[in-house]
């Protein structure tokens, strides 16, 4: 079992042994992620620079050979639940509701790539739900592997993110960008993400804070966040119409020097979305230019000016997450932002290390003062991206 999918591949290959009574074909996981800089810039054709989290979703997979799929999740305690077994070409949009959506949104999504046969699925993962940090597209990545694997069908990573970025539009019904299936798919260890999502082009930049004393402090707030409620959505149109009224096809066409001049020419409630995605994807390139010349502090006023970004002229950020953030930099974090498409979710922290302690103390006195749930704190490396672990 390769060191990539690590516990979760094995609890899955495990689960799977005793709910089916024979060991598993294969199995696949992929990770979840953060973002470190560069939100809601994907689905304006910008560019986005995540890492992968060491935390996983595993799939152990059979095939089978009646069409039904059927899908099983361990949980937390080690109990197993069980999605209602479906044929796969029963499966519409609208047919199936809640955490076994995603699974089967993505063989929905497969059927029309000719992937139509039916699968055992049993799925174990450890990345934190609800927390921004990806794990439903952890699990459709892990599916989308397994049930190509399953059929022989060659990777084409690229095309598998946008097919999961089509069952999470179509079948779960977020409409969602590409960020999180890509950085997924395509995350290395050691490395950021640099990717431009018009061309699709991906670099891999490689991210070591701790060489600098740094770390990236993930804070998940455990304020719940959804991105199927409208919020999300709003201001995607949002930005295409912006983008439509200043005769371009997407924001991305709009560089800082023509702000000014662009600005104007918006209803007054655009111009604060246009403002973000401008200045944000300006910030990714900023970034990234001060990874590849190894000045990871130099990252720190890039986040802090993210957050504020996203806080006052996106509006997609919350009381708990500004709080996490603010007392992240009282305590002398070199930068702090939300990451993910926020509500809530998670913030993250450039923290030289000497200082982890004292922020999380400072983070938890902050959140036990407002009577709010305590905060999940764990620093981050950039780890492996999806892959077969057996
Ligand atoms: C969510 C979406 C992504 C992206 C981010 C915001 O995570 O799934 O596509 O838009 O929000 O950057």
């Amino acid at each position: 079992m390769s060191p990539a999918g690590g516990d979760q591949a094995r609890r899955a290959a495990a689960a799977f042994e005793e709910l089916r009574g024979v060991a598993p074909r294969g199995v696949w996981s992929a990770p979840g992620r953060v973002n470190l800089i560069g939100e809601h810039t994907d689905y304006n054709d910008g560019f986005v620079l995540p890492f992968a989290l060491p935390h996983r979703t595993a799939v152990a997979a059979s095939p089978r050979a009646d069409g039904v799929l059927t899908v099983s999740t361990l949980g937390d305690d080690g109990a197993a639940r069980h999605a209602e077994p479906i044929a796969v070409a029963d499966l519409e949009p609208g047919r199936v509701s809640g955490w076994a959506a995603y699974p089967s949104g993505v063989a929905w999504v497969l059927r029309s790539q000719g992937v139509t046969a039916g699968a055992d699925l049993v799925i174990a993962g450890d990345v934190p739900a609800g927390a921004g940090l990806s794990s439903s597209h952890a699990l459709e990545c892990a599916v989308a592997l397994a049930l190509l694997g399953l059929a022989g069908v060659p990777e084409d990573r690229p095309e598998i993110a946008r097919w999961v970025q089509r069952a999470e539009n179509d079948f779960v019904g977020a409409p969602t960008g590409l960020l999180d299936q890509t950085a997924s798919l395509l995350c290395t260890e050691a490395n950021v993400l640099f990717l431009d999502v018009r061309s699709g082009k991906a670099e891999q930049v490689p991210f070591d804070a701790a060489v600098q004393g740094l770390e990236v402090l993930v804070i998940d707030t455990r304020a719940s966040h959804s991105h199927t409620d409208g919020g999300y959505g709003a201001r995607r149109a949002g930005c295409e119409r912006a983008a439509a009224l200043l005769g371009g096809p997407a924001l991305r066409d709009v560089d800082t020097a023509e702000l000014d001049e662009a600005l104007p020419r918006l209803p007054a409630e655009l111009q604060p979305l246009v403002r973000h995605v401008v200045t944000e994807n300006e910030r990714v390139l900023r970034a990234v230019d001060a990874l590849r010349a190894g000045r990871v502090a130099d990252l720190g006023p890039l986040l802090v000016a993210s957050h504020e970004s996203l806080r006052d002229d996106y509006r997609v950020s919350c009381p708990e997450l500004d709080v996490a953030v603010g007392s992240a930099l009282a305590e002398g974090a070199l930068g702090a932002r939300m990451t993910g498409g926020g509500f809530g979710g998670s913030a993250i922290a450039l923290v030289p290390v000497e200082r982890h302690d004292a922020v999380v103390r400072r983070v938890l006195a902050a959140y036990a003062e407002r009577g709010w749930a305590t905060p999940r704190t764990f620093p981050a490396v950039p780890s492996a991206g999806a892959a077969r672990d057996d």
